[in-house]
């Protein structure tokens, strides 16, 4: 029987572009007030990528950050996943390109597509990696530059999201687990059923073009309630634990009553919540590893801690992971 390994993260980074966009600035695009966006949503600002920058510039930040705190180096990597839903290009995967910049030139490097739960997808991808051996140092990234596929004459979902990139590095754990801490389970799931309530209306295969976000708002807040709270339920149970257990709950951040519907119904009270939606809207794959580092940053998270991810996105995908930080 093949020996698994603990995956631990040892490094993060965020990268927020320069460019601020308040809501006083939106209401001069839309109509709409900084009264309705925050009161709906909690989102207070967003940053927005310029024009020349591109996902894979975030990306390259958020790693270089995360890759000098783990204390690692180009040599040292040997698995690139990025999950993304704004690649540079069709294709190659934008994470080749970060692979190129970073100047690694051994291992694999690809794109997970999994819309707002691509970091959790992302790092269930590198810790089965880890865990089975196949990589020893992992660079997971989430980075987006999801403004480009919003419709800004669309006031229900222009208001909703903003660009950022946030990653992690995952490492074998070298004392063989003796302290519990790294990724303790990683839990998956899809629904193709609910395509319609979230998607863009275009791609190279359909119309050819790029497209933009379409979405029922009011049936995916239904779902997204349900389904989070549910995977969380079920990432507690497999380790376990209940929700007494969990010292930070780190989710995708998308709206900030999302965020406390989900929150109440597990039983976790709001200060222990991460919560950078106001800041930066929903970043989509950036979100998670973007509130992780605020967290970690201004040392509320510290080591030892149980931390729980989740996130749910178009698809409909959503998915939970339990971390002994
Ligand atoms: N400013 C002012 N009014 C607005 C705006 C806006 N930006 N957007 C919509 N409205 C209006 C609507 O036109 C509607 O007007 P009407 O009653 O005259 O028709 C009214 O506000 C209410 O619209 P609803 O869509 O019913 O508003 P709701 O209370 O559901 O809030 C929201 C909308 C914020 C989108 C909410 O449904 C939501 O949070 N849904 C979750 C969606 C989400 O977060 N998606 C992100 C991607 S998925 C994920 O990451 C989880």
């Amino acid at each position: 029987m093949t020996e698994l390994h603990r995956a631990v993260i040892t490094g993060i980074g965020a990268y927020l572009p320069e460019n601020i966009v308040t809501n006083e600035d939106l209401s001069k695009r839309v109509e709409t007030t900084d009264a309705w966006i925050y009161a709906r949503t909690g989102i207070r600002r967003r940053h927005v990528a310029r024009d020349d920058e591109m996902t894979s510039d975030l990306a390259l930040a958020a790693s270089r950050q995360a890759m000098s705190r783990a204390g690692l180096g180009a040599e040292d990597l040997d698995l690139i996943v990025l999950a993304t839903t704004t690649p540079d290009s069709t294709f190659p995967a934008t994470a080749t390109r970060v692979q190129a910049e970073l100047g690694v030139t051994q291992g694999a490097a690809f794109d997970i597509q999994a819309v707002c739960s691509g970091f959790i997808y992302a790092l269930s991808v590198a810790d089965n990696a880890i865990k089975l051996g196949q990589s020893r140092n992992a660079l997971v990234i989430g980075a987006e530059t999801f403004t480009r596929l919003l419709d800004w004459n669309d006031r229900s979902t222009c208001v909703l999201f903003g660009d950022g990139a946030g990653a992690v590095t995952l490492s074998r754990a070298t004392d063989g687990n003796a302290d519990d801490r790294g990724i303790l389970s990683t839990h998956l799931h899809s629904d193709g059923r609910f395509y319609n309530l979230l998607y863009v209306d275009g791609g190279p295969s359909s119309t050819g073009t790029t497209g933009h976000v379409r979405m029922l708002g009011p049936e995916v807040f239904k779902h997204a309630v349900n389904k989070l709270s549910d995977s969380v339920e079920e990432a507690l149970a497999a380790n376990g634990m209940t929700s007494a257990d969990v010292d930070w709950f780190v989710p995708h951040q998308a709206n900030k009553r999302i965020i406390d519907s989900t929150a109440k119904k597990l039983g976790i009270s709001t200060d222990r919540i991460i919560l950078t939606v106001d800041e930066h809207a929903n970043t989509s794959a950036a979100s998670i590893p973007l509130a992780l580092e605020t967290g970690v940053r201004d040392g509320r998270i510290k080591k030892g801690d149980l931390v729980v991810l989740e996130a749910i996105g178009g698809g409909l995908s959503w998915g939970a992971s339990v971390v002994r930080w």
